[in-house]
């Protein structure tokens, strides 16, 4: 009666992106990424403070501790599959780099980029593994950055349909899961709003002019999707972190909102319905102002619907009242902590979040990313006993299946990551995966978490 059981047919897997994962950054004719270039470049160092941010910049210094080498997924991939399938699992998430299939950003196609990704799929498919493929997982190509800002250029949208045509084209023959953008609202208001993360720009026009490039970007990809006949579905994948009023109180509760609105509505909304939170650009003035030009034409003209939703849930916050600063909200205290973790896990958190997404947008559900990053001390000579990870495993999954439970289409789990990758901004100090990787050998061994979900994968129950 209180089995914890998933359906049947319920995807479960692991994730993982090329840039943190593959290494082999400068190999077989791949650019950089703006990634690999902030990687290299900040090696051993701390990352710029953030102009946004300045008074909490001191707190926010984090070192990056090597150039990216990931896991050496690029060339160990087929060790790493036969790892999935002795899981058990039955998909995995990954990420197509852009530098490695265009290098030049647009133009010519790398025949090594594609080669390489085919071989990758081509496992899956025949190990029973169905891929679920992103195709921009923050790794845009460096040149593009450099040669006019990014997704801040009006071009945006044009290179990433090209880049999207060719790896329909390439691949959509096989793959029958694909999504755009990887947490959008994280790489733009990140990188481009707060300036925390590559590019490390700090500009309300500049990061909303991103954000809709991005957003028209994602339209097209997706009209051209269906305009090609291919088979499947096509989703993106957002970051959510409920935020929660840190007082019951009304002028909380209305930060909170806007919080949410600016993480994660803003977002989720145009691609659900074709428009923007509006009632966020009506209360934050410097937020309007920063506007792009006729932007709700151009969501008129490309707004395509699309088949799920992807939601990487870590934690929440909570918010108070601030009435100086443009979102007029803070961040108070998280309700918990967990001492060592990137991250403070609170379950339940899953449960609203997923309530919300499917009140509000109807679309079905895959979580396709949770997880909890530590310290993870081991070695490749000893166990590695990661209980907290299996408890935030044991509880996350318990809240999915008390979701389906209730009606909710939550229809796929992915743990991220599979194995200890490189962590944009802390480098390899914070391992999520289920497999300890040393990144100086590339040596692999499974932590305790992995058998555990193991044991779910065959079993399709947890505990
Ligand atoms: C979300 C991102 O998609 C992923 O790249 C990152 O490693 C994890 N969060 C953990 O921080």
């Amino acid at each position: 009666m209180y089995t914890f059981r998933l359906p049947q047919d319920f995807l479960i897997g692991t994730a993982h992106s090329a840039f943190q994962s593959e290494g082999a950054w400068d190999r077989d004719g791949k650019s950089m990424s703006m990634m690999d270039h902030y990687a290299r470049q900040f090696a051993g160092k701390p990352f710029p403070a953030p102009p946004m941010a300045a008074k909490k910049a001191k707190a926010r210094l984090i070192t990056t501790d090597l150039p990216n080498d990931g896991c050496f997924f690029y060339d160990n991939y087929e060790a790493y599959i036969e790892d999935m399938v002795k899981t058990g699992q039955n998909t995995f998430r990954l990420s197509l780099s852009w530098p490695r299939i265009i290098p030049t950003g647009y133009g010519e196609v790398n025949p090594k980029g594609i080669e390489y990704y085919n071989k990758v799929i081509d496992l899956l498919i025949a190990k029973g593994i169905e891929p679920l493929v992103d195709l921009n997982h923050w790794d845009l190509p460096q040149c593009l950055q450099d040669e006019d800002g990014g997704f801040r250029s009006k071009k945006f949208p044009e290179w990433f349909e090209a880049f999207a045509k060719v790896c329909f084209e390439a691949f959509g023959d096989r793959v029958k899961f694909w999504s755009t953008f990887n947490e959008s609202s994280v790489m733009i208001n990140t990188g481009y709003c707060v300036g925390r993360f590559p590019p490390f720009e700090a500009s309300w026009e500049g990061s909303r002019l991103a954000a809709h490039n991005l957003m028209i970007a994602h339209f097209r990809a997706v009209r051209l999707f269906r305009q090609m006949g291919l088979e499947g579905k096509i989703g993106a994948v957002h970051a959510i972190s409920p935020v929660y009023p840190a007082d019951p109180m009304d002028a909380d509760i209305g930060a909170a909102n806007r919080q949410n609105q600016f993480k994660f509505d803003w977002y989720m909304q145009p691609m659900a319905e074709g428009k923007y939170p509006e009632e966020l650009i009506e209360a934050c003035p410097e937020i309007k102002a920063a506007m792009p030009e006729n932007y709700q034409e151009d969501l008129d003209k490309w707004f395509t619907p699309m088949d799920f939703v992807g939601l990487n849930y870590y934690y929440t916050k909570r918010s108070d009242y601030q009435p100086d600063n443009v979102l007029k909200g803070r961040f108070a205290e998280d309700f918990y902590s967990q001492p060592g973790a990137k991250y403070n896990p609170y379950p339940a958190g899953l449960m609203d979040a997923v309530t919300y997404v499917w009140e509000r947008y109807k679309l079905p559900i895959y979580i396709t990313e949770n997880g909890i990053g530590m310290e993870d001390t081991h070695d490749e000579e000893q166990d590695c006993n990661d209980d907290d990870r299996i408890t935030c495993l044991r509880e996350h999954l318990r809240m999915i299946v008390r979701a389906i439970r209730v009606g909710i289409p939550v229809l796929g789990y992915y743990y991220w990551d599979d194995a200890d990758c490189y962590e944009i901004l802390t480098g390899n100090s914070h391992r999520f995966g289920l497999t300890w990787v040393d990144h100086e050998t590339g040596r692999r061994r499974w932590k305790k978490s992995r058998y555990y979900f193991q044991k779910i994968c065959q079993t399709m129950t947890v505990d």
